[in-house]
């Protein structure tokens, strides 16, 4: 019937508005409260049973250790207690540095989530691209699990895009690398080049700012081939209040980019529910795929 919507434009107008709202409410996904969760300590509770409530920190330090024990920490989601966190205090606790630090791909680190790297791995599945190019590889772990993907399903190349090689691990048969900025002509130049006819997926990783963002979409958003992904990393800086979350500061993250990008190629992208399948995401709204040339 003329003029009826297609499943797939309503989707995608939900995906939009969804998208707006979280723009407009940085706190969409879930409020986080002030500070931890721990339960105050009842008033008259006595020095031994401070003590035998929190043995460890008592025999660790006393009974200054265990009051303070009893006080939320400031700032931090309820590190005693990990079953009650709410999602927002776990991708917290997640981007603190000790944590994402220390997440390793067959030995190399990577900064991602392992829920995304999931996603990453249906996708890779399905959509079988010729050549991944990935924007921002920094150690290189991400650039490895996902040549070790394409390995998996016997097909593809990786062209890793950084700005600097100094801390950068992958090395693999799939993997070439371009070292520059990704805003540079010379380097665009080249991807174009190693791209061309070739079914293409884009992951951004790079500088997360809105400006680099926006920039980085119109130069390579465009190389996505249809039926393939274009990956926008790290939008969960925008949709959680990084003050709160003591995430560095930033005028606007990839959100808005992302918004702008899709906005300008109507029908083109469509933005996928998957950063929801797990309900954590380093990326909300950050997977878009190509449904139109
Ligand atoms: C978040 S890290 C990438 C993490 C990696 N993809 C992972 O998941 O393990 C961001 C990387 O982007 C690179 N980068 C930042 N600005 C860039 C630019 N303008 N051009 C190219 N690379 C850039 C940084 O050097 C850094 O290595």
């Amino acid at each position: 019937m003329a003029g009826a919507e297609t499943n797939l434009e309503q989707k995608r107008k939900r995906a939009m508005a969804r998208l707006k709202a979280a723009l407009e409410n940085p706190t969409l996904l879930t409020e986080v409260p002030p500070a931890g969760r721990s339960e105050p300590a009842p008033a008259g509770l006595s020095a031994l049973g401070l003590a035998l409530r929190n043995w460890r920190a008592f025999l660790r330090g006393g009974l200054a250790a265990a009051l303070e024990a009893e006080q939320p920490l400031a700032g931090e989601p309820s590190l005693r207690d990990p079953f009650r966190m709410t999602v927002a205090e776990y991708h917290q606790r997640y981007f603190q540095s000790t944590f994402m630090r220390n997440i390793f791909w067959m030995g190399v680190p990577t900064l991602k989530m392992v829920s995304d790297l999931w996603i990453y791995q249906e996708i890779i599945h399905q959509a079988r691209p010729d050549i991944v190019v990935e924007i921002g590889s920094h150690f290189g772990g991400s650039t490895l699990f996902l040549a070790h993907l394409l390995d998996q399903v016997g097909h593809g190349d990786i062209l890793s895009i950084d700005i600097s090689r100094e801390v950068y691990l992958a090395k693999h048969p799939r993997i070439s690398e371009i070292t520059g900025d990704s805003g540079s002509g010379a380097v665009i130049e080249q991807v174009r080049e190693r791209t061309a006819g070739l079914k293409t997926m884009v992951v951004h990783d790079g500088d997360h700012s809105e400006a680099a963002v926006r920039r980085d979409l119109e130069a390579y958003g465009d190389l996505v081939s249809r039926g393939q992904f274009l990956i926008v990393e790290d939008s969960i800086v925008d949709v959680f209040n990084p003050a709160r979350y003591r995430l560095r500061e930033m005028d606007g993250g990839p959100l808005p980019a992302i918004r702008a990008f899709v906005e300008a190629r109507p029908g083109r992208f469509e933005i996928t529910d998957l950063h929801r399948r797990f309900l954590l995401s380093a990326s909300p709204f950050g997977y878009l795929k190509r449904i139109e040339d």
